[in-house]
């Protein structure tokens, strides 16, 4: 039987020291610098976008529990201690690969993914443009979709999680109650202008983050009582504490107040979703991924498909050669994304013809080594080509390995960073935007420039397309290798790639591989995206073989497990891009 969790504030001190014994690690090192080994522990590991929420986790695996129990405590936390994208009015997906109680293994995607309220339809930010609401998929009540985490990581625990409720949501409760130091990273999104001018402009979200009229700033202690009541009712009662009852009703007031629809019908009907994964070979391994709504497992199989057949290795890591290969097959593979992929329960999609070995190989065939193909060239190309209007993205992810080798990857967003910027007064939860994910209006780019068909268009009850895409990869036996994944909005598709091919084709230690730059194309607009660590040569490489190339901010915040094929050692691997952490023991 695990033990008893102390009792806060012993839990609190706990947390605290955990927390900040990484801090220095994950804070020292940096994109430039010579990459560090990961941290190493022979027995679990949980690698997350933030200390405290790393630190939950572990301490969940410390006492006894499962992988699983550790991810719904980092989830929870997240919610507390990375407002920008941990959350409870978001969604999100788990892939995970684990021993239930009857010591058989079990391997799933669990789809927690946000839905349009059942007064939502195809036209809706049509109208409301028209009506004059500018932002209404990206900003306020109305873009928001009805929640799915909670639901999704209560679903988890009550399937395979082996620790009460209670405990296992102890450590975000504790957090919330009392308090933490806010972080550097959320400290830097609160001061942004334009991210400041939005959560100033929603009388929730200003009274929590701006209690002076000034940001809370890093370091001073940050108390969230209303969420942390609102966490206390769901680890009494379950679900029904958020989607019914109090909290719903004050949901749906926040939906009045700001002019969204959401109902409490909505919230009562809302079901998280078991799924198959995706899973196919790549390079001696498994990739076990996520299936739509996301987009991210079919691109990716159609992605490595097309590239298996191209002598990567031999080019050489981030050669201009090899990225030359690999956004080419990144453009054909967005080109059919946009165009074809959406919700399955709601559109017929032609997987099969996707997938299909014969379309796959022809696709890979049509690269041409030396030159880029235009990307109005392609299917799909005949969508109108616009700028990209790069927002700040912001989403997060999590891996944990437990001792009994149990692998479990949760990617969950509010989309945009605070989503909505909708605080839900009196509950202390910010919803999400997750609505703009839809192609919300014909032929217009979203957040993050992608320009979608029919397959995603908004429909009651419909789930948006989305490119979260938590992996893990298995050898030949079944053993788990990695657990992956990033936010990042189309680049995490491109991202996730990226690492797995420096782990498995490249060759690369895992530090390196989530270290090295990266590149991102997604069909449209036509252009490689590059970090500013790719060398100018690589890019002018690029730029002979026709490609426009552009600087971009940073790419992702990764968070990896490797587990060593020979001696088992948990190597977790955080983003220097971020302020994480790597946890295990
Ligand atoms: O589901 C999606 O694809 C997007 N809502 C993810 C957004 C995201 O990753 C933003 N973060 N960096």
């Amino acid at each position: 039987m695990p033990r008893a969790l102390p009792p806060h504030p012993t839990m609190l001190a706990w947390l605290t020291a955990l927390a900040l014994a990484t801090v220095s690690s994950s804070a020292a090192s940096s994109v430039e610098a010579a990459d560090p080994p990961a941290h190493e522990a022979p027995t679990s590991m949980v690698v997350a976008a933030e200390p405290f929420a790393a630190a939950a986790g572990e301490l969940m695996l410390e006492r006894g529990g499962n992988a699983i129990d550790a991810a719904v405590a980092t989830g929870f936390t997240l919610a507390v201690t990375y407002p920008v994208a941990g959350n409870l009015g978001g969604g999100g997906f788990m892939v995970a690969q684990i021993r239930d109680s009857e010591g058989i293994q079990r391997r799933f995607a669990l789809d927690f993914r946000e839905t349009a309220p059942a007064a939502a339809t195809a036209d809706l930010y049509v109208r409301a443009r028209a009506e004059g609401l500018l932002d209404a998929s990206t900003f306020g009540a109305l873009s928001a979709g009805v929640p799915g985490s909670v639901a999704g990581l209560l679903e988890a625990l009550r399937r395979y999680g082996t620790l009460p409720r209670e405990v296992v949501l102890g450590p975000a409760i504790s957090l919330a109650q009392s308090g933490f130091p806010m972080t550097r990273r959320t400290a830097e999104f609160l001061r942004t202008p334009s991210i400041r001018e939005q959560l100033e402009r929603d009388p929730g979200s200003k009274a929590l983050f701006y209690p002076d009229g000034e940001p809370i700033a890093e370091g001073a202690n940050f108390r969230q009582p209303d969420l942390a009541k609102t966490l206390m009712g769901i680890a009494e009662f379950g679900p029904d504490a958020f989607y019914r009852g109090e909290i719903a009703a004050l949901t749906v007031l926040a939906m009045k107040r700001g002019g969204g629809i959401i109902t409490l019908a909505d919230l009562e009907n809302y079901r998280p979703v078991m799924r198959l994964p995706m899973i196919f070979p790549f390079a001696g391994h498994s990739i076990i991924t996520m299936p739509p709504p996301s987009s991210g497992g079919v691109c990716l199989k159609q992605i490595l498909t097309m590239l298996e057949r191209h002598p990567l290795a031999e080019l050489g890591h981030n050669s201009s050669a090899a990225l030359h290969l690999m956004v080419e097959a990144m453009r054909r593979s967005f080109a059919d994304r946009n165009a074809f992929l959406g919700d399955p329960d709601f559109v017929t999609l032609p997987l099969d013809r996707l997938l299909d070995a014969k379309y796959l190989a022809a696709q890979s065939a049509s690269i041409n080594p030396a030159l880029a193909t235009p990307s109005d060239a392609l299917p799909g190309g005949s969508l109108p080509s616009v700028q990209a209007p790069l927002e700040k993205e912001e989403t997060t992810h999590y891996s944990v390995v437990d001792a009994h080798g149990n692998a479990v990857s949760v990617t969950t967003t509010l989309n945009g960073a605070f989503g909505s910027k909708t605080l839900v007064v009196g509950a202390g939860y910010l919803l999400n935007n997750e609505m703009d994910d839809f192609a919300a209006e014909p032929g217009k780019a979203n957040l993050y420039g992608l320009i979608q068909g029919d397959a995603n268009a908004v429909a009651p009850g419909k789930r948006p397309l989305s490119s979260m895409t938590p992996t893990i990869i298995t050898d030949g036996n079944g053993n788990v290798r990695a657990v992956l994944g990033t936010p990042g909005g189309p680049t995490i598709i491109t991202n996730v790639l990226q690492v797995i091919l420096n782990l498995l084709v490249f060759g690369l230690e895992p530090q390196a591989a989530v270290n090295a730059p990266k590149v991102h194309h997604q069909h449209l607009p036509d252009r490689v995206q590059v970090e500013k660590e790719i060398p100018a040569d690589v890019r002018e490489g690029l730029e002979r073989r026709g490609h426009a190339v552009a600087e971009r901010s940073w790419i992702g915040d990764f968070q990896l497990i490797y587990v060593d094929p020979i001696t088992g050692v948990r190597k977790g691997a955080t983003d220097p891009r971020g302020g994480g952490a790597a946890l295990g023991h």
